[in-house]
């Protein structure tokens, strides 16, 4: 059975990509952002993931509206990055772990989940920022990687309570398998905001906050909303959300906060992480 290590949620702005870039970090404007990261590192340090599991959104590299698939999952042997437009440099290739992308596959087909296999798939700006902020500045990415992407762009999009059920039976998937892997769940963008529209620079820090909790403590509040009331609450591109609550859903039933940070604005976004790890976890680590 392969060992879930920990759940986090990441902000996905691309212009987190070029503050890395320009080496800009340590600027007044990133360092609240950045000094949110060590403890995750150190985390990452202590519990070396074999594999990341990351539920994310394409924003029109590898989707575009013409052909959006609600749930999407990488089985190829490597991913590759490429210009998206934003002028961020091009990430080198990530590997993946093929065998496991199928096992996953095959119980979400097994569990009535109707998801896109993708034996090739360009990732995005969704995958490769939080990759840079987990890892940065590494020669080779210390992990084999399986991307789920979520359709938090075209609408209909599929609900909270439909995205936290697709990340439980990725869970039970891993907890079936019988490889030897170690997986970081990672869920990726939000948390508010709103690029365009009446509302562009909408951001709604008292839900925000809420959400870091119940992520924790009361993900079935979470759930029960609806996408019109999670537009309403956390803007249009504040759905990416949904990708939290599929990590949310990968992860034990019961866990804790290890790590919260929170920053308004990284561009027009609210920029958080979030590290949840079993209670036991902790434990089990320092006795292994
Ligand atoms: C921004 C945020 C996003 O999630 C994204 O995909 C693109 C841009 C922003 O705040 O600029
Ligand atoms: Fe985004």
């Amino acid at each position: 059975m392969a060992t879930i290590v920990g759940g986090l949620g990441l902000s996905h702005v691309p212009a987190i990509g070029g503050a890395i870039k320009r080496h800009a970090e340590h600027d007044p404007y990133w360092r609240p952002f950045f000094d949110g990261l060590p403890p995750i590192r150190r985390w990452l340090a202590d519990t070396r993931p074999s594999v990341v599991v990351m539920f994310y959104n394409d924003h029109g590299l590898n989707f575009f509206l013409d052909k959006m698939p609600t749930f999407a999952i990488g089985a190829a042997p490597e991913y590759r990055n490429a210009d998206e437009g934003w002028g961020l440099p091009v990430q080198r290739p990530f590997r993946g772990n093929p065998e496991l992308s199928w096992h996953v596959i095959e119980h979400l087909v097994a569990q009535e989940f109707d998801i896109t296999m993708c034996q090739e798939m360009l990732v995005d700006h969704a995958f490769t920022v939080p990759m840079q902020l987990l890892w940065p500045g590494i020669a080779e990415w210390p992990v084999a990687v399986v991307p789920i992407a979520i359709n938090t762009v075209q609408h209909p999009l599929p609900s909270p309570g439909r995205c936290y059920k697709l990340g439980r039976a990725v869970g039970e998937a891993l907890a079936q398998w019988t490889g030897k892997e170690r997986v970081a769940i990672v869920g990726t963008g939000g948390l508010s905001h709103q690029l365009d529209g009446k509302r562009a620079g909408f951001i709604n820090k008292e839900f925000d906050l809420y959400c870091l909790d119940a992520l924790t403590n009361d993900i079935q509040a979470l759930t029960q909303l609806t996408i019109p009331e999670l537009v309403e609450l956390s803007g249009t591109q504040g759905v990416e959300l949904l990708n939290w609550i599929a990590m949310r859903g990968a992860l034990p039933a019961t866990v804790e906060k290890s790590h919260v940070s929170y920053h308004i604005p990284i561009s027009n976004t609210a920029a958080a992480s979030l590290l949840l790890t079993e209670p036991a976890a902790k434990s089990r680590e320092q006795a292994a």
